[in-house]
């Protein structure tokens, strides 16, 4: 697919088929997102693929937003690995996720399958379904599955409403 074509494709999926994407697919979504640039190329993240129908079921509790998704993938960072802003110390880890994460997501476009990014849930249930240190925090989720719907275009401000030049 062409890059302006998969970019305009890609919407937040909601509804999946009961039907797990292959390994193959699964492989190129996890590689497009390694290929992610990362502040200082210091590769924070912590990829965590969940399948195990028990795990689902527990993530299903941590937030509304799995829609019955056979394959979730985790986008965490490591605070003790991530860039921090010499100046005022901010962290840039969850910068790097959502690169990570975006690579995956457009990539998942361009295989058809669905994919939405969800951020909404409990934190701490999360890192404590997936066995994650305190020294991680968790940036995002990603359910991911065949599309069940035809998708949608979401209505966009103006360039010149969030454009300007100075
Ligand atoms: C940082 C971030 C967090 C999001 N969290 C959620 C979420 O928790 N649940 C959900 O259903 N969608 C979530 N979304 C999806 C947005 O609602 C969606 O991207 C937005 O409405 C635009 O729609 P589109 O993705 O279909 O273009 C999130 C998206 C982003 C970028």
């Amino acid at each position: 697919m062409e890059y302006f074509d998969v970019i305009s494709k890609r919407y937040s999926c909601r509804e999946y088929q009961n039907k797990k994407i292959t390994k193959d697919e699964l492989n190129k979504i996890l590689e497009a997102g390694n290929l992610a640039p990362t502040a200082v190329n210091f590769q924070p993240q912590r990829i965590i693929v969940i399948e195990n129908e028990e795990l689902l079921k527990k993530l299903s509790l941590a937030t509304k937003y799995t829609f019955n998704s056979k394959t979730i993938i985790c986008v965490a960072h490591d605070v003790n690995v991530s860039w921090h802003r010499y100046r005022d110390k901010r962290d840039f880890g969850t910068f790097d996720s959502a690169i990570v994460t975006t690579h995956m997501v457009l990539e998942a476009t361009n295989l058809g399958i669905g994919s939405c990014i969800v951020c909404s849930m409990d934190e701490n249930m999360v890192k404590n379904i997936l066995n994650l240190g305190e020294n991680y925090i968790v940036d995002a989720l990603i359910p991911l599955g065949y599309p069940k719907d035809e998708g949608h275009h979401n209505t966009r401000k103006k360039l010149e409403e969030i454009v300007e030049y100075r």
